[in-house]
């Protein structure tokens, strides 16, 4: 063995141990290859993988089984950063991000969408019944209305009143995984919660999808629009290698074309794993001068069911699913 071929060797089996080891949420890191398998970021997907799950395991779609894993947290009342439940813009506003591809490049999205509870179910119509991938703002609100997509008021009284409270100060800092700080402990007051589901499946013949949603920085510009509805930044999905999902900061994700790196840093040969890790290492290299709280996390998944997850910080968690477990949750490895 050349010293060169011996450092990766040595480099690479340090870096499994660091990420097993970092593996405290389940008995044990997922295993190796495995499919069918639901992936998803954060605590609240393993919710979402559930909602996959039945989908998938019942011989539903790979595209069915994202939907139906990304419909749960839009829907869930203490899901601060996804969905109906999501924290407004500075204006108070809520307005929704989401996207969704298959394996064979089909993919759908809208972004600020107002009023509509189900972006992600938007998104997959961008992708089945118009010639378009994105649809933004009036116009996405306009075709999902076309869609029978319901109307509604969906600024929930807790999110209004967080909002009010964060008009005291109107101070705008964002903080690493604020999303898990609060996902489901009812904390109104939290100034600066937003982040992502992304949510990954593959299907017994190694066909692949994804979903992103997200509700976006809690107290954003009105407008702004971040990484999860930008196809290649948020979500990347390819049936020739896996997938790759963000969450974090979307700025960082949309100036590094994050998911689409990790797809094709995973075509060069990379592990799920090594190609999350260098995604991020990247954003370190680049960015942290500037950005000392920063934080990103991907996931990927590959046609095979191997999965990897890497954050710059610690906190980031990932839920994975498959017919042996439906509800294990890890501690991601970080750069930090
Ligand atoms: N990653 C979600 C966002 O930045 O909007």
């Amino acid at each position: 063995m050349t010293n060169r071929r011996r450092f990766l060797a040595a480099s690479l089996a340090a870096a499994a141990t660091t990420a097993l080891a970092r593996t405290s949420r389940a008995a044990a890191a997922p295993g190796g290859k495995r499919r069918p398998r639901v992936v998803s970021t954060w605590d609240f997907g393993v919710a979402a993988n559930q909602g996959a799950w039945q989908v998938l395991s019942r011989g539903g779609s790979v595209l069915d089984a994202v939907e139906a894993g990304a419909r749960v947290p839009e829907a869930d009342p203490n899901n601060h950063s996804v969905g109906r439940a999501g924290y407004p813009d500075r204006d108070g506003r809520l307005t929704l991000d989401a996207s969704i591809m298959d394996g064979n490049g089909d993919c759908g999205a809208v972004a600020a969408v107002e009023h509509i509870a189900h972006p992600i179910s938007v998104a997959r119509r961008v992708m089945e019944k118009t010639p378009h991938v994105l649809l933004v703002g009036d116009g996405a609100l306009q075709f999902a209305i076309e869609q029978d997509f319901p109307k509604e008021n969906l600024l929930a009284p807790e999110s209004e009143q967080a909002w009010r409270e964060w008009l005291k100060k109107s101070e705008y800092k964002p903080t690493a995984n604020s999303e898990n700080q609060t996902y489901g402990k009812g904390k109104p007051g939290d100034a600066n919660n937003h982040d992502t589901l992304g949510l990954l499946a593959v299907d017994a013949q190694g066909r692949l999808a994804g979903a992103c949603t997200t509700s976006g920085m809690a107290w954003k510009l009105h407008g702004r629009v971040g990484d999860s509805p930008i196809i290649g930044a948020g979500l990347y999905v390819d049936n020739e290698v896996g997938g790759a999902t963000s969450t974090g900061v979307g700025e960082e994700v949309i100036r590094t074309a994050g998911s689409f790196l990790v797809v094709e840093l995973m075509r060069q040969g990379r592990s799920p794993q090594q190609a999350c890790e260098e995604a991020v290492k990247r954003i370190v290299r680049k960015r942290m001068k500037s950005a000392k709280d920063l934080q990103v996390g991907f996931l990927a998944l590959n046609r095979a069911g191997e999965v990897g997850a890497f954050a710059i910080q610690k906190g980031f968690t990932y839920a994975v699913c498959d017919a042996s477990k439906q509800d294990a949750l890890f501690d991601s490895a970080s750069a930090l």
